[in-house]
């Protein structure tokens, strides 16, 4: 059911891989909520991807390719985004992550540093990058919300998640750190949500991913929240009931993130004791 709540509002949305990937289902939300928006993702995704599907039913959005590693191609994305779409931009996602240590499975106590800063680079400082392009071109309306996507590991340990597991406590610390610096000056609010793992391209690289999936969805009293419910999520962020939320790590799990432990694991593991 669509409320209109992101009607006569301008976005971007970065990091549309396939139907699968988070961003996908934000943009098809915020389309059906009345917002215009433009797609944009690395040339390679938009070689290998389905980006130009999702435009379709986006009301023909304009896709435009950038490594989100640069400024130059991110300040293309926002002088075409305003142009396109007539005017300053009131919302962005950025759903962007890699890991190439995490790819070449190679172990957290080995990391490679050279994947290492290529790590933090994509999945974090790009995310400084893409605000800082926009404070610079003062791209953004005010009240504009911006978003990016984190999980739990950037708290606690899960072994296998890896280098991405600092790249996301980065990238919690820019949303507060520059969420304080936009809010005074352009009253522009910056927030990251950290989301139960979902079935993505992603999602499903980290190694033992089905089992990180099945242990959260065990331990939620509401089970895992999925790539459309996220999507519902950034809607009412995006949207103006939300004005005053900003510098926050907003947990979209179910209730995972405060609970210690649940029934159903305790019955399961009691049952393995027998
Ligand atoms: N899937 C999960 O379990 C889960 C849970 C919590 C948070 N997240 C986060 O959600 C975000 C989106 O991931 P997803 O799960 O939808 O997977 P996905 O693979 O569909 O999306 C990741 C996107 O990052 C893009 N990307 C990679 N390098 C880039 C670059 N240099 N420049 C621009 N774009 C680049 C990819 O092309 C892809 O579209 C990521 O930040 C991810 O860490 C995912």
């Amino acid at each position: 059911m669509a409320y209109n709540l992101l009607k006569g509002k301008r976005g971007i949305i970065f990091g549309a891989l396939d139907e699968k990937s988070m961003a996908w289902q934000v943009a098809l939300r915020c389309y059906e909520e009345g917002a215009q928006i433009t797609l944009s993702n690395a040339p390679i995704a938009l070689r290998m991807g389905k980006i130009n599907e999702l435009a379709t039913l986006c009301g023909n959005a304009l896709v435009i390719g950038a490594d989100a590693t640069s400024s130059e191609e991110l300040e293309n994305v926002f002088n075409k985004s305003i142009e396109h779409l007539g005017g300053k931009i009131d919302f962005i996602l950025h759903s962007i992550g890699m890991s190439p240590n995490v790819r070449k499975k190679i172990a957290y106590t080995e990391s490679n540093y050279d994947n290492f800063l290529k790590t933090l680079d994509i999945s974090a400082l790009s995310f400084h990058k893409v605000m800082q392009t926009a404070m610079k071109l003062d791209a953004l309306n005010e009240w504009a919300s911006i978003l990016g996507l984190s999980y739990i590991a950037a708290q606690r340990v899960f072994p296998t998640y890896n280098d991405m597991a600092d790249a996301k406590a980065l990238l919690e610390s820019i949303a507060r750190s520059f969420g304080y610096h936009y809010g005074i000056a352009k009253k522009v609010r910056v927030n990251t949500i950290s989301q139960s793992p979902t079935p993505t391209t992603a999602g499903s690289g980290v190694e033992g991913f089905d089992s990180f999936f099945s242990y959260a969805e065990s331990m939620s009293p509401l089970g895992n929240a999925t790539a459309e419910e996220c999507a519902d999520y950034c809607v009412t962020l995006f949207s103006d009931l939300t004005r005053k939320v900003t510098m926050q790590n907003l947990f979209h799990d179910g209730g995972f993130s405060y609970t210690g432990v649940s029934v159903d694991l305790v019955m399961r593991l009691a049952s393995t004791m027998k």
